[in-house]
Protein backbone atom coordinates (compact mmCIF):
# COMPACT_ATOMS: atom_id res chain seq x y z
CA UNK A 1 0.00 0.00 0.00
CA UNK A 2 2.89 2.68 -0.35
CA UNK A 3 2.99 2.67 -4.00
CA UNK A 4 1.09 6.46 -4.68
CA UNK A 5 0.45 6.76 -8.61
CA UNK A 6 -1.00 10.34 -10.00
CA UNK A 7 -1.85 10.53 -13.44
CA UNK A 8 -2.90 14.08 -15.23
CA UNK A 9 -3.76 15.47 -11.80
CA UNK A 10 -5.32 18.93 -12.38
CA UNK A 11 -7.22 21.44 -10.28
CA UNK A 12 -8.62 24.68 -10.99
CA UNK A 13 -9.39 27.92 -9.18
CA UNK A 14 -9.63 31.13 -10.31
CA UNK A 15 -10.93 30.64 -13.26
CA UNK A 16 -7.43 29.06 -14.27
CA UNK A 17 -5.51 25.64 -13.69
CA UNK A 18 -3.35 25.99 -10.36
CA UNK A 19 -2.50 22.09 -10.81
CA UNK A 20 -1.78 21.35 -14.46
CA UNK A 21 -1.67 17.80 -16.16
CA UNK A 22 0.57 16.34 -13.06
CA UNK A 23 1.45 12.81 -13.30
CA UNK A 24 4.19 11.55 -10.69
CA UNK A 25 4.85 7.99 -8.79
CA UNK A 26 6.28 7.92 -5.90
CA UNK A 27 8.41 4.99 -5.70
CA UNK A 28 8.62 2.66 -2.34
CA UNK A 29 10.84 4.00 -0.34
CA UNK A 30 12.51 7.01 -1.78
CA UNK A 31 12.49 10.68 -1.02
CA UNK A 32 10.89 12.74 -3.28
CA UNK A 33 11.46 16.29 -3.04
CA UNK A 34 8.80 18.75 -4.82
CA UNK A 35 10.12 22.15 -4.97
CA UNK A 36 9.16 25.17 -6.94
CA UNK A 37 8.52 29.06 -6.57
CA UNK A 38 5.35 30.74 -4.01
CA UNK A 39 2.14 29.67 -5.91
CA UNK A 40 3.36 26.97 -8.40
CA UNK A 41 1.07 24.41 -7.17
CA UNK A 42 2.90 22.00 -4.04
CA UNK A 43 0.30 22.29 -1.60
CA UNK A 44 -2.56 21.69 -3.77
CA UNK A 45 -1.17 18.70 -5.51
CA UNK A 46 0.16 17.71 -1.96
CA UNK A 47 -3.42 17.94 -0.96
CA UNK A 48 -4.44 15.96 -4.02
CA UNK A 49 -1.69 13.01 -3.52
CA UNK A 50 -3.06 12.96 0.16
CA UNK A 51 -6.76 12.85 -0.77
CA UNK A 52 -7.85 16.08 1.16
CA UNK A 53 -8.67 17.42 -2.28
CA UNK A 54 -10.36 16.09 -5.35
CA UNK A 55 -8.77 16.40 -8.39
CA UNK A 56 -10.33 18.06 -11.38
CA UNK A 57 -9.20 15.89 -13.86
CA UNK A 58 -6.57 12.93 -13.89
CA UNK A 59 -7.04 10.09 -10.64
CA UNK A 60 -4.19 9.32 -7.62
CA UNK A 61 -4.00 5.25 -7.17
CA UNK A 62 -2.66 4.19 -4.00
CA UNK A 63 -1.32 0.42 -4.23
CA UNK A 64 -3.77 -0.06 -7.18
CA UNK A 65 -6.63 1.51 -5.96
CA UNK A 66 -8.54 4.61 -6.91
CA UNK A 67 -7.60 6.71 -3.34
CA UNK A 68 -11.22 8.38 -3.59
CA UNK A 69 -12.48 4.74 -3.49
CA UNK A 70 -10.76 3.61 -0.68
CA UNK A 71 -11.94 3.82 2.67
CA UNK A 72 -10.61 6.39 5.02
CA UNK A 73 -9.20 4.40 7.74
CA UNK A 74 -7.42 3.00 5.44
CA UNK A 75 -6.07 6.22 3.72
CA UNK A 76 -4.82 7.06 6.77
CA UNK A 77 -3.46 3.88 7.66
CA UNK A 78 -1.04 4.00 4.68
CA UNK A 79 -0.83 7.80 3.93
CA UNK A 80 0.46 10.69 7.06
CA UNK A 81 0.10 14.07 6.23
CA UNK A 82 1.14 17.03 7.92
CA UNK A 83 -0.27 20.64 5.98
CA UNK A 84 1.77 23.47 5.60
CA UNK A 85 -0.89 25.20 8.00
CA UNK A 86 -0.98 22.63 10.68
CA UNK A 87 -3.70 22.97 13.60
CA UNK A 88 -5.06 21.62 16.49
CA UNK A 89 -8.42 23.62 17.75
CA UNK A 90 -9.20 22.07 20.63
CA UNK A 91 -7.01 22.20 23.90
CA UNK A 92 -4.74 19.69 24.12
CA UNK A 93 -1.42 18.37 25.54
CA UNK A 94 1.47 17.75 23.64
CA UNK A 95 0.78 14.25 24.15
CA UNK A 96 -2.83 14.00 22.86
CA UNK A 97 -2.17 16.20 19.53
CA UNK A 98 0.73 13.24 18.83
CA UNK A 99 -1.66 10.34 20.16
CA UNK A 100 -4.37 12.08 17.27
CA UNK A 101 -1.85 9.87 14.85
CA UNK A 102 -3.09 6.42 16.32
CA UNK A 103 -6.58 7.02 15.69
CA UNK A 104 -6.58 4.63 12.79
CA UNK A 105 -5.00 1.61 14.63
CA UNK A 106 -7.92 1.91 16.93
CA UNK A 107 -11.29 0.08 16.77
CA UNK A 108 -13.53 -1.45 19.20
CA UNK A 109 -11.59 -5.30 18.87
CA UNK A 110 -8.22 -2.35 18.97
CA UNK A 111 -8.25 -0.11 21.94
CA UNK A 112 -5.79 1.58 22.87
CA UNK A 113 -3.08 0.09 24.14
CA UNK A 114 0.71 -0.92 25.06
CA UNK A 115 1.42 -0.29 21.49
CA UNK A 116 -0.13 3.10 20.98
CA UNK A 117 1.44 4.56 23.81
CA UNK A 118 5.21 3.24 22.96
CA UNK A 119 4.91 4.58 19.39
CA UNK A 120 3.65 8.00 20.79
CA UNK A 121 6.36 8.29 23.01
CA UNK A 122 8.80 7.12 20.36
CA UNK A 123 7.80 9.57 18.11
CA UNK A 124 7.88 12.17 21.12
CA UNK A 125 11.41 11.30 21.90
CA UNK A 126 12.09 11.50 17.63
CA UNK A 127 11.66 15.14 17.18
CA UNK A 128 13.05 15.85 20.60
CA UNK A 129 9.65 16.57 21.97
CA UNK A 130 9.44 14.34 24.93
CA UNK A 131 10.37 17.49 27.34
CA UNK A 132 7.27 19.73 26.35
CA UNK A 133 4.71 16.41 26.70
CA UNK A 134 2.61 17.88 28.93
CA UNK A 135 2.52 20.93 27.76
CA UNK A 136 -0.30 22.85 26.47
CA UNK A 137 -0.32 22.92 22.28
CA UNK A 138 -1.20 26.13 22.12
CA UNK A 139 1.70 27.19 24.62
CA UNK A 140 4.49 25.78 22.27
CA UNK A 141 6.35 28.07 19.79
CA UNK A 142 5.79 27.76 15.84
CA UNK A 143 8.93 25.24 15.84
CA UNK A 144 7.97 23.24 18.63
CA UNK A 145 4.40 22.90 16.98
CA UNK A 146 6.23 21.76 13.74
CA UNK A 147 8.07 19.34 15.14
CA UNK A 148 4.62 17.96 17.08
CA UNK A 149 2.76 17.92 13.73
CA UNK A 150 5.46 15.59 12.33
CA UNK A 151 5.22 13.68 15.88
CA UNK A 152 1.98 12.91 15.07
CA UNK A 153 2.67 11.61 11.54
CA UNK A 154 5.63 9.21 12.38
CA UNK A 155 3.40 7.94 15.30
CA UNK A 156 0.48 7.16 12.74
CA UNK A 157 3.36 4.55 11.75
CA UNK A 158 2.37 5.32 7.49
CA UNK A 159 4.04 3.67 4.50
CA UNK A 160 4.07 7.07 2.80
CA UNK A 161 4.58 10.48 4.99
CA UNK A 162 3.77 13.98 3.03
CA UNK A 163 4.92 17.02 4.70
CA UNK A 164 4.39 20.50 2.97
CA UNK A 165 7.49 22.45 3.89
CA UNK A 166 8.20 20.34 7.46
CA UNK A 167 11.11 22.70 8.33
CA UNK A 168 10.02 26.16 7.49
CA UNK A 169 9.63 26.87 11.28
CA UNK A 170 12.43 24.97 12.81
CA UNK A 171 16.19 26.01 13.50
CA UNK A 172 19.22 24.24 11.78
CA UNK A 173 19.69 22.03 14.06
CA UNK A 174 15.91 20.58 14.24
CA UNK A 175 15.81 21.16 9.61
CA UNK A 176 18.76 18.45 9.28
CA UNK A 177 17.49 16.25 12.61
CA UNK A 178 13.84 16.25 10.76
CA UNK A 179 15.09 15.71 7.26
CA UNK A 180 17.76 12.31 8.31
CA UNK A 181 14.95 10.89 10.60
CA UNK A 182 12.62 10.62 8.23
CA UNK A 183 14.91 9.54 5.47
CA UNK A 184 16.62 6.67 7.65
CA UNK A 185 12.78 5.39 8.38
CA UNK A 186 11.59 3.04 5.66
CA UNK A 187 9.02 5.10 4.89
CA UNK A 188 8.30 6.75 1.24
CA UNK A 189 8.44 10.46 1.81
CA UNK A 190 7.28 13.41 -0.43
CA UNK A 191 7.77 17.05 1.11
CA UNK A 192 7.71 19.84 -0.27
CA UNK A 193 10.74 21.78 0.44
CA UNK A 194 11.96 25.97 -0.36
CA UNK A 195 15.84 24.77 0.57
CA UNK A 196 17.29 23.49 -2.16
CA UNK A 197 20.28 22.35 -0.59
CA UNK A 198 17.92 20.19 1.87
CA UNK A 199 16.45 18.98 -1.23
CA UNK A 200 19.84 17.92 -2.96
CA UNK A 201 20.66 16.66 0.50
CA UNK A 202 18.18 14.56 1.44
CA UNK A 203 16.00 14.04 -1.80
CA UNK A 204 16.48 10.56 -3.99
CA UNK A 205 14.75 12.59 -6.38
CA UNK A 206 13.83 15.79 -6.89
CA UNK A 207 10.08 17.04 -8.65
CA UNK A 208 10.19 20.92 -9.76
CA UNK A 209 6.68 22.77 -10.06
CA UNK A 210 6.48 25.96 -12.08
CA UNK A 211 2.90 27.49 -12.62
CA UNK A 212 1.38 24.59 -11.73
CA UNK A 213 2.93 22.11 -13.91
CA UNK A 214 5.67 19.61 -13.05
CA UNK A 215 8.51 20.90 -15.50
CA UNK A 216 11.32 18.48 -14.20
CA UNK A 217 11.70 15.10 -12.25
CA UNK A 218 14.82 13.35 -11.55
CA UNK A 219 18.45 12.95 -9.56
CA UNK A 220 19.39 16.32 -8.12
CA UNK A 221 22.08 16.51 -9.92
CA UNK A 222 20.11 16.21 -13.38
CA UNK A 223 17.09 18.65 -12.01
CA UNK A 224 18.95 21.01 -10.20
CA UNK A 225 21.09 22.92 -12.79
CA UNK A 226 21.53 26.95 -13.13
CA UNK A 227 19.58 26.68 -15.95
CA UNK A 228 16.74 25.13 -14.37
CA UNK A 229 17.18 27.17 -11.40
CA UNK A 230 17.46 30.71 -13.26
CA UNK A 231 13.94 29.29 -15.21
CA UNK A 232 11.93 28.23 -12.28
CA UNK A 233 13.29 30.51 -9.58
CA UNK A 234 14.82 34.12 -11.01
CA UNK A 235 17.80 33.64 -9.58
CA UNK A 236 21.11 32.80 -10.71
CA UNK A 237 23.20 29.61 -8.78
CA UNK A 238 26.54 28.05 -8.73
CA UNK A 239 26.79 24.69 -8.18
CA UNK A 240 29.50 22.89 -6.81
CA UNK A 241 30.03 19.39 -7.34
CA UNK A 242 31.65 17.35 -4.74
CA UNK A 243 33.52 14.60 -5.27
CA UNK A 244 30.70 11.79 -3.46
CA UNK A 245 28.26 13.12 -6.47
CA UNK A 246 26.26 15.48 -3.76
CA UNK A 247 26.27 19.41 -4.80
CA UNK A 248 25.87 22.62 -3.18
CA UNK A 249 24.36 25.17 -4.63
CA UNK A 250 24.92 29.11 -4.01
CA UNK A 251 22.50 31.28 -4.74
CA UNK A 252 22.93 35.33 -5.99
CA UNK A 253 19.95 37.82 -8.16
CA UNK A 254 20.29 37.22 -11.94
CA UNK A 255 23.24 39.39 -13.52
CA UNK A 256 22.15 43.51 -13.61
CA UNK A 257 20.04 44.44 -16.23
CA UNK A 258 19.44 40.16 -17.49
CA UNK A 259 15.94 39.70 -17.83
CA UNK A 260 14.74 36.46 -15.68
CA UNK A 261 14.34 34.23 -18.65
CA UNK A 262 10.88 33.04 -19.77
CA UNK A 263 8.98 30.53 -18.06
CA UNK A 264 9.14 27.94 -20.70
CA UNK A 265 12.36 28.77 -23.18
CA UNK A 266 12.60 27.70 -26.67
CA UNK A 267 15.75 25.29 -26.84
CA UNK A 268 17.96 27.69 -28.66
CA UNK A 269 17.16 30.39 -25.71
CA UNK A 270 19.38 29.63 -23.05
CA UNK A 271 19.30 31.23 -20.35
CA UNK A 272 22.05 33.51 -18.67
CA UNK A 273 23.62 31.97 -16.06
CA UNK A 274 27.02 31.98 -13.80
CA UNK A 275 27.98 28.26 -13.66
CA UNK A 276 31.83 27.36 -11.71
CA UNK A 277 32.16 24.28 -13.09
CA UNK A 278 32.21 24.89 -16.55
CA UNK A 279 33.51 28.88 -15.94
CA UNK A 280 30.91 30.71 -18.60
CA UNK A 281 28.68 33.61 -18.03
N1 LIG B 1 -9.48 29.31 -4.05
C1 LIG B 1 -8.53 29.85 -4.80
N2 LIG B 1 -8.82 30.83 -5.69
C2 LIG B 1 -7.85 31.38 -6.46
N3 LIG B 1 -6.56 30.99 -6.44
C3 LIG B 1 -6.24 30.01 -5.59
C4 LIG B 1 -7.18 29.38 -4.73
N4 LIG B 1 -6.55 28.45 -4.01
C5 LIG B 1 -5.25 28.50 -4.38
N5 LIG B 1 -5.06 29.44 -5.33
C6 LIG B 1 -3.79 29.79 -5.99
O1 LIG B 1 -3.21 28.61 -6.46
C7 LIG B 1 -1.80 28.78 -6.53
C8 LIG B 1 -1.13 27.54 -5.97
O2 LIG B 1 -1.23 27.54 -4.55
P1 LIG B 1 -0.40 26.53 -3.65
O3 LIG B 1 -0.79 26.82 -2.24
O4 LIG B 1 -0.62 25.15 -4.16
O5 LIG B 1 1.09 26.98 -3.96
P2 LIG B 1 2.47 26.53 -3.29
O6 LIG B 1 3.36 26.08 -4.39
O7 LIG B 1 2.19 25.57 -2.19
O8 LIG B 1 3.03 27.90 -2.72
P3 LIG B 1 3.91 28.22 -1.38
O9 LIG B 1 5.34 27.95 -1.72
O10 LIG B 1 3.67 29.69 -1.16
O11 LIG B 1 3.39 27.37 -0.26
C9 LIG B 1 -1.49 30.07 -5.78
O12 LIG B 1 -1.21 31.08 -6.73
C10 LIG B 1 -2.76 30.38 -5.04
O13 LIG B 1 -2.94 31.77 -4.86
MG1 LIG C 1 2.47 25.62 -0.15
Amino acid sequence: MSRLVAKGLTRRAGGRAIVDGVSLELVEGEFLALVGPNGSGKSTLISMLAGLKRPHAGDVRLGGARLDKTPRRDVARAIAVVEQQAETGERLTAREVVALGRTPHLGALSPWGEEDEAAVEAALAAVDMLRFADRDWHSLSGGERQRLHIARALAQEPGIVILDEPTNHLDIEHQLAILALVKARRMTVLAALHDLNHAALFADRIAVMDQGRLVALGRPGEVLTPERIATTFKVAAMIETAADGGCHIRFMPLPHGSQPPSRLPERHDKPRVINLLHGRV
